[in-house]
């Protein structure tokens, strides 16, 4: 991006509300940002290596750890007796999760031991010569099989209802009752997890921690070493990516690293590669929802009951808070006059699942478009009539509250939906479709659109808060601090853009700083896509601070009122004197003005009670819809994704130019969800797809062969959020349901739309073929 000097350009670089590039975008093209692994190692740093049960459930009768002790390059091995605070990595409090396992081992993969070698080649090596007797178990990795054996809950369950779904399930005329199957997803950040960690004096150790939380992994790596928090510095510049798999999971490197740095007193890294990786953290949740609705002929929705049962693993971590979600967004954009959803946390012998973008979200709102579609092919009418049937009503409409009894009332999603009507063509082109679909033989097309209403906060009211420090240094460069991490997300380029903006100077005065507990504490994950609304409100609040000593010394020094300053691009206006910005810094701290500030926000408004299934959970939502054409090969399952439209909701955006790439990174996730991404597990609980040879994420070439992503340009949020902005990071993950539908629209027209396809996903080719062949079936 060229740069104008300021002369030419009579407004600041990078304000709010303007498309800026990604701070590090040049960096990342260029091999120039650094990562973890980039960072230069002190003289003899060590590297780990994990030994794995080859067990998904068994006792553990002995280790001999001889050979591995023997190996060249080895160290050190570690086991968990060599843990000198506690051997518990559970993010929950409920110690279901040890760093590494004992006497039990609970899935295919877990860590019993670890090596710290000369090389990290070593120490994999070394890992593979342990001898480890075990006595099986029997295990279950599926909620089918989980269920057949009575499986505990890993959490406690929650159930949401209002009305009296029991007795009016039964009154309409229609009903219709059946289950969905919706597969989980592995992360595939390009990055996989590394933890890097230093000896101090002391207890002292730093973390370099590739992390969405570094403080909670502070916090962990303290409870693992047996030290305070204040022993313990993480530090994160940023991640290639963490899609959520770094909220919890990074604590066990981190863990591990540190413990070695320690008791080593050498600098350890921590990296797994990508097969271990996969097959050793926690991934998105399967689903399976069994829903029962009554409804008209028309097609109105009159009662819902619906229980989401998942795949949790074999710890709770976030399941709880996960299927929690799922249930908030069972409604997806419609209203319930009955309701009654309840969620099924199984404890199964896989690894434990975790977050993933929508955080539950994406699985409880398909499960309320399915009910759709159902209501859908039911009644013989196109979707898009049904939900907008379904949809929440305006104020006053008499359906407004959720079934978690939040009223809403920033409903955007009746114009977004008629806006992008209009823009994609969508009626037309369903005809065509229609017409098309009648004497094609082999391929088929389908067209479906579909509505994003996502909740926006974290469910645990503690989390939505946040700190920011901002320093001004005495030649007017400005230092940024915030307890947000950058995960790709842009998130560091907004809040350096509010900055600027309070400032009224250029970005790149402002010097965007690595997360790092040392500088702002007790963070909470950047997560629930809140990060810009809660970072950027804290930083906010530390530049007002700094500024409003500013003027008061102004006031003082030029003997002018308050409101005869302003703050101009890149100077300060008093009374009619014009000083340039570092100037005016400049004579300010001669005048000892304090120019640093700690910034702090916490969201207004919300609170929930869980065990009562009511309150206020989210500040807000954000909508969106897509409209999505594809076709498929009916003999073999194949299938493109011709063209799909966007409207998205982001509020007043912070920087249109990072929003969509969001929707289009976002969408594509989701279609990879849906569509190719398959988990699979074999009879002995071993993950097979643990590579990208046997795990297909989508690639450039499956993207929709035309892509139009627009923002809703006239919404400004309701709430005075940061610059009236919206959170933007999972929303439009979901907007990828139109894919699916619209492949379920195409294996529909074999059997002329008679009934439902009942797709379950990923939909692979494979399953595809299947649907088709149970409609020339009929
Ligand atoms: N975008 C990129 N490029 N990389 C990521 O890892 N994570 C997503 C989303 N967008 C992610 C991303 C997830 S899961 C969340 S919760 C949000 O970013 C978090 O960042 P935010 O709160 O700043 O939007
Ligand atoms: Mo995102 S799943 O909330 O990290």
């Amino acid at each position: 991006m060229d740069k104008t000097s300021f002369e030419m350009k009579p407004a600041i670089d990078g304000p709010m509300h303007v498309s800026r590039k990604h701070d590090s975008a040049h960096k990342h093209v260029t091999g120039t940002a650094e990562y973890i692994d980039d960072i230069p190692e002190p003289a003899g740093t060590l590297h780990g290596g994990l030994g794995l049960a080859d067990r998904a459930h068994a006792k553990i009768l002995s280790i001999d750890l001889d050979a591995v002790r023997a190996a060249p390059g080895v160290v050190w091995v570690m086991t968990a007796e060599d843990i000198p605070g506690a051997n518990d990595v559970a993010s929950t409090g409920k110690h279901d999760e040890p760093l590494l396992a004992t006497d039990l081992v609970q899935f295919h993969g877990q860590p019993i031991f670890a090596v710290f070698a000369e090389t990290r080649d070593e120490a994999r090596r070394a890992a593979r010569l342990a001898k480890i007797e075990y006595s099986d178990l029997p295990h279950w990795t599926d909620i089918d099989s989980a269920r057949e054996n009575g499986a505990p809950l890993v959490t406690e369950p929650m159930t949401l209802r209002r009305g009296e779904p029991e007795t009016e399930i039964e009154k309409p005329p229609l009903r219709i009752q059946a289950s969905m199957n919706i597969g989980g997803q592995e992360h595939f950040y390009l990055e996989s997890h590394i933890a890097f960690a230093i000896p101090g004096e002391d207890e002292d150790v730093t973390v370099w921690s590739s992390t969405q939380h570094p403080s909670e992994v502070q916090h962990m790596v303290a409870h693992i070493l047996g030290v305070s928090n204040h022993a313990v510095e993480v530090k994160t510049r940023r991640m290639g990516g963490g899609f959520g798999g770094k909220e919890t999971q990074s604590n066990q490197f981190a863990a591990l690293a540190a413990v070695a740095a320690k008791k080593l007193n050498r600098a350890v890294k921590f990296r797994p590669d990508r097969d271990e990786d996969m097959s050793i953290t926690g991934k998105r949740h399967d689903f399976r929802v069994d829903y029962d609705v009554a409804f008209d002929e028309k097609g109105r929705i009159h009662a819902v009951d619906a229980t989401y049962a998942a795949r949790c693993g074999y710890s709770a971590d976030l399941s709880g808070p996960v299927t929690d979600r799922a249930l908030f967004h069972a409604d997806s954009s419609y209203f319930y006059p009955h309701v009654r959803l309840t969620s099924q946390p199984l404890k199964t012998h896989t690894v434990s699942n975790t977050a993933f973008r929508g955080f539950g979200g994406p699985q409880g709102l398909l499960g309320g478009e399915r009910i759709i579609e159902e209501i859908a092919y039911a009644v013989g009418k196109d979707p898009l009539e049904i939900r907008k049937l379904n949809f929440y009503g305006q104020r006053g409409s008499g359906r407004t509250v959720t079934p978690y009894y939040q009223d809403i009332h920033d409903n955007v999603i009746a114009r977004i939906v008629d806006e992008l009507v209009a823009s994609s063509d969508y009626k037309k082109r369903r005809e065509a479709i229609l017409k098309f679909n009648e004497t094609s033989p082999v391929i088929r097309k389908g067209i479906a659109l579909t509505p994003v209403k996502f909740g926006i906060s974290f469910t645990l009211t503690a989390y939505n808060q946040a700190g920011a420090l901002v320093h001004v240094y005495s030649d007017g460069s400005i230092h940024l601090n915030h307890g947000g991490t950058e995960m790709g997300q842009g998130l560091y380029t907004k809040v350096a853009q509010v900055v600027a903006d309070c400032f009224q100077v250029d970005i790149d005065r402002v010097k965007i700083t690595a997360t790092t507990t040392g500088k702002v504490p007790n963070t909470s994950a950047t997560a629930a896509s809140s990060g810009s609304d809660l970072n950027g409100m804290a930083a906010y609040d530390a530049c007002r601070q700094i500024k409003e000593r500013l003027i008061e010394f102004a006031a003082r020094q030029w003997q002018v009122n308050r409101d005869r300053i302003e703050f101009l691009p890149n100077r300060v206006k008093i009374g009619n004197e014009i000083v340039p910005f570092d100037t005016f810094i400049k004579a300010a701290y001669f005048d000892r003005l304090q120019l640093s500030a700690a910034g702090f926000y916490k969201t207004p408004k919300i609170h929930w009670d869980r065990a009562a299934g009511r309150g206020h959970p989210f500040y807000y939502f954000a909508y969106g819809a897509a409209v999505s054409e594809v076709s498929i090969d009916t003999l073999t399952g194949e299938y493109i994704v011709e063209r799909t439209d966007i409207l998205n909701d982001v509020g007043k955006s912070l920087n249109p130019a990072l929003d969509i790439g969001q929707i289009e990174g976002a969408f594509v996730q989701g279609m990879g969800w849906l569509t190719t991404e398959e988990l699979w597990w074999d009879a002995k609980g071993r993950l097979r797809t643990h590579a990208p040879s046997t795990y297909k994420i989508p690639l450039a070439s499956d993207r929709p062969k035309i892509f139009n992503v627009k923002l809703a340009e006239w919404s400004e949020n309701a709430e005075p959020t940061i610059g009236r902005s919206k959170a933007v990071g999972e929303p439009p993950f979901m907007l990828a349901i139109s894919v699916l539908e619209a492949i379920s629209m195409a294996v529909a027209s074999v059997a002329d739309y008679a009934i439902c396809p009942r797709l379950d996903t990923p939909a692979t080719p494979e399953r595809v073929l299947m649907a088709v062949e149970r409609m020339k079936a009929l």
